[in-house]
């Protein structure tokens, strides 16, 4: 009897400070498309978008300023071609500095689910709009 007490006790004790220790990294609320920018795009493209990442200085074409893409394109947020320039789908072979994310994404998803079932086209278009949504956001005006 004690000892189940004790056990409980210890179980409602780890399960408050899992509880808490969630609730503190949650903080604000999760932004895929800056994580995922911050994680796959800003070697390149720059923390800020505006192209100066460290990785420019082994790309033959430098990374393009994606906060100019509204200023450059008569004021409108390319919104479908900045989708297919980041899926990768159509380049030309070889000729493309940029990684393909659309074919990067399927395989992440391959990985994150293993063998349970899943819909790898909702995986990366998920999370392909989130970078289209989080680029929309840097614009600058
Ligand atoms: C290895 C470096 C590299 C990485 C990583 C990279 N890019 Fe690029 N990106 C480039 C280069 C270089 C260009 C210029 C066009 C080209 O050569 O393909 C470009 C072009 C673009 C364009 C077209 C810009 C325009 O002016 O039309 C968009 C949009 C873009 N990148 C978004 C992204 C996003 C979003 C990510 C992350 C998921 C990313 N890039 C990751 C190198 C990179």
């Amino acid at each position: 009897m004690l000892r189940s007490t004790i056990l409980k006790g210890t179980l409602v004790a780890a399960g408050i400070a899992f509880c808490s220790a969630s609730f503190a990294q949650k903080g604000a609320p999760m932004d895929l498309g800056k994580r995922e920018y911050d994680s796959n795009c800003a070697s390149c493209h720059g923390a800020d978008g505006k192209g100066n990442g460290p990785a420019n200085e082994f790309l033959k074409r430098s990374a393009s300023d994606l906060t100019t893409l509204a200023k450059r394109n008569g004021g409108v947020f390319p919104v479908a071609r900045v989708y297919q320039t980041i899926e990768g789908a159509g380049a030309a072979h070889g000729s493309r500095e940029m990684p393909i994310w659309g074919r990067d994404y399927q395989v992440k998803a391959a990985e994150y689910y293993m063998d349970v079932p899943y819909d790898a086209e909702a995986y990366v278009r998920t999370r392909i709009l989130a970078l289209v949504d989080y680029l929309n956001r840097l614009q600058a005006k």
